[in-house]
């Protein structure tokens, strides 16, 4: 599985890609809005950060206008994924992207069909958003199981489902287990997935031992 960190907040990939556990970013213009920042200027730093996709997300709602931000955005750096809204104008927008050889990321997708819709489209990624269905009282986790069992039918259908809208490191388990190809983390819950009490506990009793001993592995 791709762990991709949900953040626009250029200090924070840069740690954490320096863990080497990072495979690329999303960023949406919420995220962007929270940094205070140049859209573009931010997205040419995290391509820098990051040799994996760096999903950058067009602001129009109508083709023509999120085709030229798309081929805007798709020109900043080679590993830039397009991001645009599953809706009719941001399918169509989605085809001819792909056909020019960008990676198109379809975000917004809240149902199975729309993840059909979008891998038809020729989408790079599907980001069905779990947290947000959850939210309402939905299944988020029930959509991503459909949907990689829908693309797992079709041998032409090359999209990768990329869950979204994570809450919690248990969701990143969770969509593990179903087979999904990426898990697009908050930094905070990226954190989280290390921790274990009984970790934490265990490595105090070893360090109170090894102290016990008196030896240092350097100096032996
Ligand atoms: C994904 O690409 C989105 O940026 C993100 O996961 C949305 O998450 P939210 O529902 O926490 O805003």
């Amino acid at each position: 599985m791709k762990f991709f960190v949900d953040t626009a907040n250029v200090e924070e990939i840069r740690d954490l890609a320096a863990t080497g556990l990072l495979d690329g970013v999303t960023t949406n213009p919420s995220l962007i809005a929270k940094t205070g920042r140049d859209f573009i200027q931010v997205v040419r730093e995290i391509c820098d950060i990051v040799d994996g996709p760096v999903s950058a997300e067009v602001a129009a709602t109508n083709h023509e206008t999120m085709l030229a931000e798309g081929r805007k955005l798709h020109q900043l750096a080679a590993n830039i994924a397009v991001k645009v809204p599953l809706t009719p104008d941001g399918l169509k927008t989605c085809r001819v992207l792909a056909n020019d050889g960008a990676m198109v990321n379809v975000t917004l997708c809240f149902s199975a069909s729309q993840a059909i819709l979008a891998a038809k489209a020729g989408a790079a990624f599907v980001s069905p958003f779990i947290g947000r269905l959850d939210d309402i009282s939905s299944n988020g986790m029930a959509l991503v199981a459909d949907i990689v069992q829908i693309y797992r039918n079709y041998d032409n259908f090359t999209t990768e489902v990329l869950v979204a809208s994570i809450r919690n490191p248990n969701q990143v388990a969770e969509a593990a287990k179903i087979g999904a190809h990426i898990a697009t983390i908050p930094p905070g819950v990226l954190y989280q997935l290390f921790g274990h009490p009984l970790t934490d506990k265990g490595l105090k009793a070893f360090l109170a031992d090894w102290a016990s001993t008196g030896q240092s592995i350097l100096d032996s």
